[in-house]
This record gives C-alpha cells, sequence and structure tokens, in this order.
C-alpha cells in the first residue's frame, strides 16, 4: 500500500565485519523498502565503548548517531546472535544512543519509537538474541511489531543463503523479509497515526482551557 508519505528508519545492525550479513539485510531492507515508502538508511555502529567520562563532551559520531535516530519514523534492528544474546557493538550503540544528548529533547531518540527485529546467525536464526533485545526495548518504550518474526539461518544443507560479501541471495528469505517490511511500514503508519491523533487531541483540550 501506497501512502504518498515516504517514513525514514534507521537501521542498526550488530557487527563491524566488513562482509557482516545483518549488514547484507539491512541492504536487502533497503532495496525491498522503497515499495512500502521506506527509506531505510543504516547507521555507523563503529563507536566508542560506552564511558559516562566521555560525556563530558559527547564523541561525534554518536552525536551523527543520535541525530539520524531523532528525525527517524522508526527504527529496524538486524540482530547478530552472539553466545546467545546481542553482540557487545550492538549493545554498546544502544547505550550510547539511550542518552539524552541532543538540545531541546526531553527523551532519548529511541524513546516510543516503532522497531521491528530481523537477523542472520546459527541453528536457531538469532532468535534467542532478539528475545534479549525485546527485553532491552521495553525499558527504552519502544513499540516492537510482534509478527512476522525473521530468523534467519546463515548456514543451511543447501549452501548459504548470502554470498562471499554477505549480501542475501536467497529468494525464499527475500520474500519473509519483503512480508516483513510491508507489515512494518503498516505498523509504523498506525502508530503514527494515533500519535498524531492523541496530540491533536491534547491540542484542543489545551485551547478550550485558554478560551474559557
Ligand atoms: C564470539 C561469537 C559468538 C557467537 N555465538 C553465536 C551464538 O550464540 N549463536 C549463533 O547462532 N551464532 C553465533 N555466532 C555466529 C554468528 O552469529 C555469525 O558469525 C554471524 O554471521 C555474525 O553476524 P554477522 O555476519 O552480521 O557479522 C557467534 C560468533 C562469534 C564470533
Amino acid at each position: 500500500m501506497r501512502c504518498g508519505q515516504v517514513l525514514k528508519v534507521a537501521a542498526m545492525g550488530s557487527t563491524l565485519r566488513s562482509a557482516s550479513v545483518n549488514q547484507g539485510l539491512i541492504r536487502a531492507a533497503s532495496g525491498l523498502g522503497a515499495k512500502y515508502e521506506l527509506e531505510i538508511v543504516a547507521i555507523d555502529l563503529n563507536l566508542p565503548l560506552f564511558n559516562a567520562d566521555l560525556e563530558k563532551e559527547v564523541p561525534a559520531s554518536v552525536l551523527e548517531m543520535h541525530k539520524i535516530l531523532d528525525e527517524a519514523d522508526a527504527v529496524l534492528f538486524a540482530v547478530a546472535e552472539y553466545n546467545y544474546s546481542i553482540s557487545s557493538v550492538l549493545k554498546n550503540a544502544i547505550d550510547w544512543a539511550s542518552r539524552t544528548y541532543l538540545e531541546g529533547r526531553k527523551s532519548h531518540p529511541l524513546f516510543s519509537k516503532p522497531a521491528a527485529l530481523m537477523g542472520a546467525g546459527g541453528g536457531m536464526g538469532t532468535s534467542r538474541a532478539q528475545y534479549h533485545l525485546r527485553q532491552v526495548c521495553v525499558f527504552l518504550d519502544m513499540h516492537l511489531l510482534n509478527k512476522p518474526e525473521l530468523f534467519v539461518q546463515r548456514w543451511t544443507g543447501a549452501g548459504e543463503r548470502f554470498d562471499e560479501l554477505g549480501n542475501l541471495t536467497d529468494e525464499t528469505t527475500l520474500a519473509k523479509l519483503d512480508t516483513m517490511l510491508d507489515a512494518f511500514a503498516q505498523w509504523i503508519r498506525l502508530l503514527k497515526a494515533g500519535t498524531e491523533a492523541r496530540d491533536k487531541a491534547r491540542c484542543s483540550v489545551e485551547c478550550e482551557k485558554t478560551v474559557n
């Protein structure tokens, strides 16, 4: 469904590997997203390790990430599974993102954002890591798309689903990703409409108070 309004989606991968299959998922999502008027932009997660001492002068790379997240309508996570959980690279980025640095902002830039999860890894397709991330997102007050879930097994009996550069080549997985993005676009629009209706209602209550 096309609505004539392009939605900005900030995508967070999980590892810094040049042939990362999770970055490959983001690239594939970026290609498919245009159909649903989603503009998907990958965030650079090559950030210093979080250290509260660095907050005296927040690193430029962190501020850049905050700006992208602040301007985004939603967040798409591509979750790698490391030792049955999320990677340190992703957790580090989330820890930085969970702080409030931008002028005029009262909350961190992930607050109240719609989000969706996908991930590629070993036999369980990153399901364990994705469920850990869901828990993290509760604290961040994000609104996650429940289903469809996307757990991609990187290695299959028939061969890899990604090429040597980490690009997604498997048609079945591409179709699943497409279905997930369709649902995600609808989810983002639903929440956006709800927020706008709430703000409008609040505004008319305030106006009435002023008039009376
Ligand atoms: C330290 C380490 C721990 C890992 N632990 C898991 C794991 O618990 N479950 C799993 O499915 N894969 C695990 N893997 C495999 C990664 O999920 C796999 O290498 C994946 O492709 C990494 O994501 P990337 O391609 O986006 O860099 C692990 C890999 C490393 C290096």
